[in-house]
């Protein structure tokens, strides 16, 4: 059954209340949607709620005020449809990099042949066809968090939250693992929520460009891409895109110094 949005935040609040009694009001009047297949980019200041928001609609924490639908559906019922991507890929040491991405299927009892010759596939899709049977000790941090999203791809989640994914890699493998999203993406055809600090990445990947600002954190401003796609190196260096990101910029109101 299709559903006209992949995500609907609704006038969603988040309050923690520490054990004093004090309240922390992080998110107020969230109020956005995501079609299905859409690309995201989330950006904000640093303590302006992103994770928590991520957190919130994954269905890891519970929103205090408004709800969330994944599918029309409350959050609760659709979990098996949304993955999440940490900025650490925490893999298990002891497990090989295949085993590491079947681990989520494992914990569902739906490890098969089937299952195996998909994990060898999506591996084989970020270019680590090869290294199946290696250990996390002997990957990169680039290539472990490949495995890290292949992992989170096994499941074939229809929702692919993101947070931070690429904040702990050099600038060149974050490069190549922007090229590598947007293909998986468009092989995928997952809907995407994407958190990051770095505003070309957010414009150069997304659909459109959601800011998150101010305390308690609410959107700000909710920019819309419109760059061809595929989309190649060529376009970080168009008139358009720096447009687009000159003016993200402005809204999260700090220079970034984009060259
Ligand atoms: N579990 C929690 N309990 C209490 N406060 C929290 C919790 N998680 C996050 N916060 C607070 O929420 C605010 C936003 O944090 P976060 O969502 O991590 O922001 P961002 O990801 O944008 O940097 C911070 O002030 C943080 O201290
Ligand atoms: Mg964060």
């Amino acid at each position: 059954m299709s559903h006209e949005y992949a995500i609907s935040v609704n006038d969603v609040g988040k309050t923690f209340r520490s054990r004093d009694g004090q309240h922390n009001t992080v998110l107020r009047g969230m109020d956005f949607r995501v079609r299905p297949g859409e690309f995201v980019s989330i950006v904000g200041q640093s303590g302006s709620g992103k994770t928590t928001l991520l957190k919130t609609i994954s269905g890891l924490q519970d929103p205090t005020e408004g709800e969330i639908l994944v599918k029309g559906r409350p959050i609760k019922e659709g979990l098996e449809d949304i993955a999440m991507v940490f900025q650490s890929p925490v893999l298990l040491p002891w497990r090989n990099n295949l085993d590491n991405v079947l681990l989520p299927l494992e914990f569902r009892g739906t490890r098969d042949r089937a299952a195996e010759d998909y994990a060898r596939e999506l591996l084989e899709m970020v270019g680590l066809g090869d290294r199946a049977t290696r250990y996390s000790y002997e990957l990169s941090g680039g290539m472990q968090q490949r495995v890290a999203i292949c992992r989170a791809l096994v499941s074939r989640p229809e929702l692919l939250l993101m947070d931070e994914p690429f904040g702990a890699l050099d600038a060149m493998t974050r490069d190549s693992m922007n090229f590598e999203i947007q293909r998986i993406w468009r092989n995928t055809g997952c809907s995407v929520l994407f958190v990051t600090h770095s505003i070309p990445e957010a414009v150069w990947l997304a659909d459109r460009v959601v800011v998150v600002g101010g305390k308690p954190g609410r959107i700000v401003a909710d920019v819309g891409v419109d760059l061809p796609r595929p989309r190649g190196k060529e376009h970080r260096f168009s008139p358009d895109f720096s447009e687009y990101a000159t003016e993200i910029e402005s809204h999260i109101g700090v220079t970034t110094g984009i060259s």
